[in-house]
């Protein structure tokens, strides 16, 4: 039985590209019944940047939401927040103090800070890094350990935190001749396809081309229907290759949904038609999702039960990890 642990650090309004790209492929290891798996909302790892007290305590309920309204099995899977677990943040103080200050200074997200503040001529190159943001990497390496993880999916920026991760168990596990801490290993899905926007550039927040998971269908419907196409008339047969409305389909249509469409493309379709074609499988794909996500969001005590019960479950395991630890370093005897 391998142990696949899943940290979300929460961001906001959630769009199909995150779905596509990120939640289907998470949920279809967290939901396999041949893994124990962890799936948590990492709060303290936002709280690093959000400083606000109820934006952070209601992106923390929007996450839980988002993956339980997508198909987290919350009986299988171990859903739970960070902070809930306060194991992780003792382990993290041991890492710390077996974590070379080098290994921070080489994590990619610092270094990104230093490299735009010297381009804004600071003067201090540690201007606006706390020492949160400094130490990221080792509460990272936490949760990973805390519940001796095998496999950690993670997108392609998160590998070097894994690594680091590897680094520091490593070093405990040299310095006390003994195997305490299980070494991850992390993995890019490959499958974790680049989902076009609006525009047909890459769909994200910051490009404002994304089209949200959890609208009203009548929004989704007008942002659908808004998606720009060439002047084509109606009846000339149609390319579906570089096709936006055709590539969106594709993700959500089942096999023989596709086929139709590929004919109708080929046999002459006209733009309005095929927007609609888009709008309908997406609301027959996201319109339950919607309604459990407001469900849940309308009344937190269901979320907040669900989420008692996974960190009781998590705490068990980094209990017992914490303990070979705390045993190991002679804090405990
Ligand atoms: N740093 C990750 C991100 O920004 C979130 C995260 C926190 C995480 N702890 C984790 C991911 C542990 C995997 C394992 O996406």
């Amino acid at each position: 039985m391998k142990t696949i642990l899943t940290g979300v650090k929460p961001t906001g309004e959630v769009h199909i590209g995150n779905y596509i790209g990120a939640i289907r492929p998470a949920l279809e290891l967290a939901n396999d019944k041949a893994n124990r798996s962890l799936f948590f909302v990492a709060d303290y790892h936002a709280l690093t940047t959000v400083h606000e007290a109820k934006k952070l305590n209601q992106m923390v309920y929007d996450v839980a939401a988002t993956w339980i309204a997508f198909g987290l099995d919350t009986k299988h899977t171990i859903l739970y927040r960070q902070s809930d677990v306060p194991e992780i943040f003792e382990l993290a103080w041991i890492l710390a103090c077996f974590s070379p200050k080098g290994l921070m200074n080489r994590a990619h997200a610092y270094k990104a800070i230093l490299q735009q503040n010297q381009e804004r001529g600071e003067q201090d190159v540690d201007s606006n890094v706390t020492a949160g943001i400094y130490t990221y990497p080792i509460l990272m390496a936490s949760d990973i350990l805390s519940f001796d993880s095998d496999m950690v999916p993670v997108g392609e920026d998160q590998m070097q935190h894994i690594e680091i991760a590897r680094d520091i168990a490593q070093k405990i596990n040299h310095n006390y001749k003994k195997a305490i801490l299980k070494i991850p290993t992390g993995f890019v899905q490959k499958n974790a396809a680049v989902i076009p926007g609006l525009d047909g550039r890459k769909m994200s927040k910051s490009y404002d081309n994304t089209i949200p998971a959890f609208c009203d269908t009548n929004k989704l419907k007008k942002i659908v229907m808004k998606i720009k196409t060439d002047s084509l008339p109606p009846e000339a047969p149609k390319n579906t290759e570089d096709s936006l409305i055709f590539t969106l389909y594709q993700h959500f249509a089942k096999p023989e949904q596709i086929e139709i469409f590929k004919k109708r493309y080929a046999s002459g379709i006209g733009w309005g038609e095929a927007k609609l074609a888009l709008y309908e499988v997406l609301e027959e794909n996201l319109k339950t999702p919607r309604e459990t996500y407001n469900l849940l969001m309308s009344d937190q005590s269901k979320l907040d039960a669900i989420l008692a019960d996974g960190a009781k479950r998590a705490r068990t395991i980094a209990q017992e990890v914490l303990k070979r630890v705390r045993m190991a370093t002679g804090i405990e005897r």
